[in-house]
């Protein structure tokens, strides 16, 4: 016991160091980052688009907790909308968009460059609540989705701004270098998307835009009731394909670049896959819409809380049961050497061991932070 309890400072220095010599991480959680830049009434169909997507991804599995929503303006309470607090992305008015469900995270005027570059490096002022923070690591596949009014390698930010698309390239260095995704499924729907991710150079990130450099995208329908277009092109056929995708669906991000066909949208669809790793036919749509469960089966019930295990063993032999199945007799051993680790804390030499290894873990860190400030 003793010369093991020795040898913890050695081992929590290795697993300092461990991580970043490790390759390749796992998947083991989805997060969104969903941004409509625009203001104005006018522009309704930009936010329309993102709640859309808000929607579907939270239906696919991403919990709120790991949605970042940035929305410029506010249509459901604006004066101009006939139907008061609520937004539809279609005429036939079968879902509001709007309804009890929608966690806004960052609303009006807070959709700024400014707090969109901070979301995305997680650079923010302390007193900036979890809620409003991007806490992905190296394990994330992050979905970044923008709408809004775009140009040639640029996209505004409610008339007042606009970020650039070097700017944006760099802020995903900046999260690369601080393994803030594992990777990246970048969707734009604007004018001269793919412009936007064109200057994009850190590895693992997938790109798809509405259309290409020189063309405009389009929006697609206009709503006699509300009055203004409720939804652009390249985001009504990105949903009517996820409509049809449930959690478990097998489907591809090949085959969802593959609806958008060019007469329909009235402009090119574009993809850069030139930094991610993977062939997009390998790819499931889930894995950037839906949410990675890390869910452990076990073939029994937790026995950790339920007393001595030894006697319950006793007393199921006693019963004339049949022999424990091998998963339960390893999880009892298991139990059973945790239970007498405590006994030989709880001891009276227990005590002293534990005493004296404190002391010289103590001194030991001491010692390490000394050596550490002379350097
Ligand atoms: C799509 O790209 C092709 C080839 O560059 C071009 O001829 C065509 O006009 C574009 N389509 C639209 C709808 O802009």
């Amino acid at each position: 016991m003793a010369p093991l309890l020795l040898l913890l400072p050695l081992l929590l220095l290795i697993s300092s160091i461990a991580p970043s010599a490790m390759a390749a991480p796992a998947h083991t959680s989805n997060w969104a980052v969903l941004v409509c830049t625009s203001r104005y009434w006018f522009n309704y169909r930009h936010m329309a688009n993102t709640l859309s997507i808000y929607h579907t991804v939270k239906r696919l599995g991403i919990p709120d907790d790991h949605i970042l929503l940035m929305l410029a303006d506010d249509m459901a309470c604006n004066a101009r909308n006939s139907r008061p607090a609520q937004v539809f992305n279609n005429e036939d008015h079968k879902l509001n968009l709007y309804g009890e469900n929608v966690e806004v995270d960052y609303r009006g005027y807070e959709v700024t460059v400014d707090n969109f570059l901070r979301v995305l490096t997680g650079r923010h002022d302390p007193a900036v609540p979890r809620s409003k923070r991007l806490l992905s690591d190296e394990s994330s596949n992050v979905l970044l989705y923008m709408t809004g009014h775009g140009g040639d390698q640029f996209i505004k930010f409610q008339d007042a701004e606009e970020i650039q698309s070097h700017d944006l390239a760099d802020a995903i260095q900046q999260m690369h270098q601080k393994g803030r995704y594992r990777e990246i499924l970048f969707m734009v729907d604007t004018c001269q998307a793919s412009t936007l991710y064109s200057q994009v150079y850190s590895p693992g990130v997938l790109a798809a835009s509405s259309s290409k450099k020189g063309e405009n995208s389009y929006s697609h329908h206009l709503d006699m009731d509300v009055g203004v277009s409720v939804i652009d092109r390249f985001t009504y056929y990105t949903l009517q394909f996820l409509e049809g995708v449930r959690t478990d669906s097998a489907a591809t991000l090949e085959s969802l670049f593959r609806v958008y066909d060019p007469r329909l949208l009235m402009s090119n669809a574009s993809f850069r896959d030139d930094l991610f790793r993977r062939k997009l036919d390998e790819v499931r749509v889930t894995e950037f819409f839906g949410s990675v469960m890390d869910v452990k089966h076990t073939p029994s019930g937790y026995s950790g809380f339920t007393g001595d295990p030894t006697r319950r063993s006793d007393r199921r032999r006693s019963e004339g049961e049949a022999k424990p199945r091998r998963e339960e007799r390893e999880a009892t051993a298991a139990a059973a050497a945790a239970a007498s680790e405590l006994e030989v804390g709880a001891g009276d030499e227990g005590d002293w061991v534990l005493g004296v290894s404190c002391l010289l873990i103590g001194v030991t860190t001491v010692l390490w932070h000394k050596a550490l400030r002379t350097d």
